[in-house]
């Protein structure tokens, strides 16, 4: 087994690979002067299984082209079997035609990698109006999730907790999360006006008074859905507020809205790299290619 990435998640990939006891070999990935793309294997892959780990961020667009450019190449030098590790796979929030004419780029990226790769495994990908990757993939895919990580953490290292899931679809993980770790949940309910203008309602009432509620999400972008159910947490007398996500993408000043909503602590899973990433989920990839 030969495991490479394209420059993101390249210390999740060396993991895996030692874990695996693999080899890692680095691709180069580059543009010659006139700006077409370039990427070169250092391996004889013939034969091989080539896993490529790579999470789509940052540049989600660039990381699209390198993971075909490095399928397909991997294919045409005679690997037997291509996997992607995606432990952060973008495109998957337009998964409708939102507005007449826009593209559903979930499925697009979908149909390449289907043809691309023998398996896609990826890490809480946002499953909305999907219900499964078999909506999205028709190739091998394997669902992987942080849901036990998350509750292991907070049980290890928040006393007198209280989870909330701050919009309908987060009750995937928020309730796992809260039975995981023995405490009690609720779900809000979020109205989206714009990718800055959210609001949230508690329908559940759960004790916040006095507790140290911790916000879980699966992904933090503008950090609004975050800051509003964080207001919320603390009209209602919360101690502290931790807000916790798988994928981290903290876009423009996601930290300081938080922050100036009552967010104490912000604690996320490295799919993304990021200085708040707490949470390893390289064994959990390694358990998956096991399979
Ligand atoms: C959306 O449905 C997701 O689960 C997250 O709640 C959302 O992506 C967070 O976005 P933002 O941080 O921009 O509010």
């Amino acid at each position: 087994m030969i495991i490479t990435s394209c420059g993101n998640s390249e210390k999740i990939a060396k993991g895996i690979a030692k874990q695996l006891k693999a080899k890692y070999s680095p691709l180069t990935i580059g543009a010659f002067p006139d700006g077409d793309f370039y990427l070169r294997f250092h391996e004889n892959l013939k034969g091989q299984e080539v896993v490529i780990v790579q999470g789509f961020q940052p540049s989600p667009d660039m990381s699209f082209f390198d993971v075909i450019f490095a399928g397909e190449t991997a294919r045409d030098l005679g690997a037997k079997r291509v996997v992607l590790v995606a432990p952060y796979l973008a495109y998957m929030r337009q998964d409708k035609r939102f507005h007449p004419g826009e593209a559903i780029s979930s499925k697009i990226m979908g149909k390449h990698f289907s043809s691309t790769f023998d398996e896609v495994i990826t890490i809480d990908p946002h499953l909305h109006r999907y219900k499964s990757l078999n909506e999205v993939f028709s190739c091998k895919t394997q669902c992987l999730t942080t849901n036990g990580l998350i509750g292991d953490w907070v049980k290890k290292r928040v006393r007198n907790a209280v989870i909330i899931g701050p919009d309908g679809e987060s009750y995937q993980w928020a309730e796992v999360i809260a039975k995981h770790a023995g405490v009690e949940c609720t779900v809000l309910h979020k109205t989206r006006f714009s990718s800055s203008h959210v609001a949230v309602k508690q329908l559940k009432p759960v004790e916040i008074k006095g507790k140290n509620v911790v916000i879980v999400d699966d992904i933090i972008s503008t950090g609004h859905t975050i800051a509003e159910a964080a207001k919320l947490a603390k009209a209602q007398g919360a101690k502290t507020i931790t807000a916790m996500c798988v994928h981290g993408l903290f876009a423009d000043d996601a930290l300081k809205i938080m922050k100036k909503a009552g967010v104490f602590k912000v604690v996320s899973t490295n799919t993304i790299g990021h200085s708040t990433n707490a949470i390893d989920v390289t064994e959990l990839c390694v358990q998956a290619l096991k399979k």
